[in-house]
């Protein structure tokens, strides 16, 4: 038990035997003991902020192979157990857009390359539509850079531990415009309940940079139906980049 629960029992006690006695009780007379965590907490705590410690936050200005040298030691959530590769990103070094998506895959996991499964395939064709591509002039992150067990999406834990990381990222590369593939990454980004659904087709910013969100590339091939809207929003989007670059596509 922790110092706080301990403390939180011990004023309840209090005031239910004042209550009962009718006046002030002699058990609990004088100041509210000096209560401490349980051992196996104290343990806990002190190995997680050893753990933090020992992982610095990455300088403002670190390069991309500085970055990637971080993701491949770190250990910072639990996700580090189960990876065969870390997946930090691919694409190009100054991209006119950073694509940011949820966690690598299986597929992705195997090749230490973001979106080289189905769903990449699709996106590929999305981001080609719109005049985009990973080679020219994209790069390719995600929220948690390792795969979460089963494709399950990232927990709370896990997208806060890697963050400093796309933070990182986004300062290397610069990006003139963001792309958010799915609610996860835009939750995420922005740290907001609201996801696809309502955000999708808006432009956002994020520290002076324009955001938009569409729908994963997965969620389309599981509800091809959204196409269209998705259709809509990669439209929004060219408009942006038009507006920052009016030949990026030519
Ligand atoms: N889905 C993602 O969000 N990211 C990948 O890298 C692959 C699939």
């Amino acid at each position: 038990m922790t110092k706080d629960e301990k403390t939180k029992i011990y004023n309840l006690l209090k005031a239910a035997s004042d209550n009962l006695c009718g006046y002030f009780s002699p058990d609990f007379a004088g100041d509210v003991p000096e209560f401490s965590d349980d051992p196996e907490i104290s343990n806990e705590k002190s190995a997680s902020s050893n753990q933090a410690s020992s992982q610095p936050e990455l300088a403002s200005d670190s390069t991309l192979s500085h970055i990637n040298k971080k993701i491949s030691e770190c250990k910072r959530c639990g996700l580090c157990a189960g990876r065969r590769n870390v997946v930090p990103g691919m694409g190009v070094p100054n991209p006119f857009v950073l694509v940011i998506g949820e966690g690598p895959g299986e597929e992705e996991d195997k090749q230490g390359k973001p979106f080289v499964g189905p769903a990449g395939q699709l996106l590929d064709k999305m981001l080609g539509a719109i005049g985009l591509s990973r080679d020219k002039n994209c790069y390719i992150a995600n929220i948690v850079k390792c795969r979460p067990p089963m494709n399950r999406n990232p927990l709370p834990e896990e997208a806060d531990a890697c963050r400093p990381f796309l933070d990182a990222q986004i300062a290397a590369l610069k990006p003139k415009a963001i792309l958010c593939a799915g609610s996860v990454a835009v939750k995420n980004l922005f740290h907001t309940n609201d996801g696809v659904m309502k955000l999708h087709g808006q432009v956002l910013d994020f520290k002076g940079i324009p955001v938009v969100t569409t729908w994963h590339p997965s969620a389309l091939l599981r509800a091809p139906e959204n196409k269209r809207p998705a259709w809509e929003d990669l439209k929004v989007f060219k408009n942006v980049l038009l507006g920052i670059e009016p030949d990026y596509c030519k």
